[in-house]
């Protein structure tokens, strides 16, 4: 035990290609094991790294080391999906930041759950949203509660007029207003279609239908996301924008340590927190979310392949930023879906969303 209360030691760390940031952790904090997807079985890899043991094999067999209790999910896009189900059915702690997953694997990692859960398998979210609204069910019984709120900033453009998007440029959708993350998610937020994502994930997290997932914009990313009860009150979780918090009570809840891992909130130096509805006008791309969240079929899994290739297409400059929602649109009403899908049929049709936005590129089709 530590002066924070809870000692944690890391036992292995992944990376996809920055090496220079391995390099930097294993120095810091000396795991056992290292992965290390781009230099397979490089001869200068295994000298450099000769003080751990380097897992060559895949994620997968990473994910389900003996030594590991508590497997934390940082990636992007689908490349921890199968890791988080076979973590999960052999009994570890997942905490999940990574959204993909779930948006497009829910109901196979719900049954990972369901199969690892007499083996202690919990599945904890470090999204700072889904953490909020977790922190504000604690204690409470699942009929008391009514909707959950999740919050959103209102990415990059916020403050622009609807017929001012069509010129942004890529470099302008990536100064978020309150939030450093990835190029994706940072576009995503100016799209508002990530918090569709989250209302997806939300969705397998809390087990609770989406029709209950109301969005409310937020400017000040303070007020994280909150629940809405039957009696009409409503809890909040608040903090500085800081995504070491979330991380940090994933690991060590059901405690919650006590060590402020970023600096307190001062309310009186805020002043005033604002609330307002979304305008669905700047923001089309959540309203095809949360419609493609809506059915069972594999359209949420279709749109999200198509949000990965649109993104894409617009961070190249092939695009402007106003045709990313066109193409989500023309994906969903062009999407054949499965009905009770399985998890192969969800990783085939975000392949086949990933494809059809390149043909509607390629063929102007979705202009018409
Ligand atoms: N960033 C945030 O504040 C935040 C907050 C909430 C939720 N999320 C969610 O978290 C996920 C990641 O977002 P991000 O913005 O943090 O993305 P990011 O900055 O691009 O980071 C992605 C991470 O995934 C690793 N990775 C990629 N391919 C890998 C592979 N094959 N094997 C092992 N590691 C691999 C990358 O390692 P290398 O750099 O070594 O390739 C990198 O560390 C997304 O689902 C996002 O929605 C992010």
């Amino acid at each position: 035990m530590n002066k924070a209360g809870f000692t944690c030691e890391i036992t292995a760390l992944a990376t996809g290609q920055n090496i220079e940031r391995l390099r930097e952790q294993v120095r810091i904090f000396r795991p056992k094991t290292v992965f290390i997807d781009s230099y397979n079985n490089s001869p200068s890899i295994i000298r450099e790294f000769e003080d751990q043991q380097i897992e060559w094999n895949s994620l997968e067999t990473l994910a389900i080391r003996e030594d590991i209790d508590v497997l934390i999910v940082a990636s992007t896009g689908l490349v921890s999906l199968k890791p988080v189900i076979e973590a999960l059915k052999t009994g570890k702690k997942v905490a999940l930041a990574n959204k993909e997953s779930l948006v497009v694997g829910g109901q196979a990692v719900r049954d990972a759950l369901a199969i690892g859960q007499d083996l202690g398998a919990e599945l904890l979210p470090i999204d700072s949203e889904h953490s909020a609204v977790w922190q504000c069910l604690w204690g409470e019984e699942d009929d008391a509660v009514k909707e959950l709120i999740l919050t959103a900033s209102g990415g990059a453009f916020r403050d622009y007029k609807l017929a001012e998007l069509a010129d942004v440029t890529p470099q302008a959708a990536l100064k978020h207003p309150t939030w450093m993350m990835g190029q994706k998610v940072t576009i995503d937020s100016a799209t508002l279609f990530n918090k569709g994502l989250e209302a997806v994930e939300a969705r397998w997290l809390f087990n609770i239908p989406i029709e209950k997932i109301k969005i409310l914009q937020h400017k000040e990313s303070i007020v994280h996301s909150m629940v809405a009860f039957q009696d009409g009150s409503i809890k909040a979780q608040l903090g500085e924008p800081d995504m070491r918090l979330p991380i940090q009570i994933a690991i060590t809840h059901p405690k919650r340590a006590a060590n402020e891992p970023s600096a307190p909130l001062d309310l009186a130096k805020h002043g005033s927190l604002n609330f307002s509805e979304v305008n669905h006008e700047m923001y089309p791309a959540l309203q095809v979310a949360l419609e493609a969240g809506q059915r069972e079929d594999t359209a949420m899994a279709a749109v999200a392949g198509a949000d990965e290739a649109a993104v894409a297409l617009f961070l190249s400059g092939e695009i402007p930023f106003t045709d990313i929602p066109k193409l989500l649109r023309h994906t969903l009403n062009n999407h054949p879906g499965t009905p009770q899908p399985t998890l192969d049929d969800s990783l085939n049709a975000e392949e086949w969303g990933r494809n059809f936005v390149a043909i509607s590129h390629a063929n102007q089709s979705y202009t018409r």
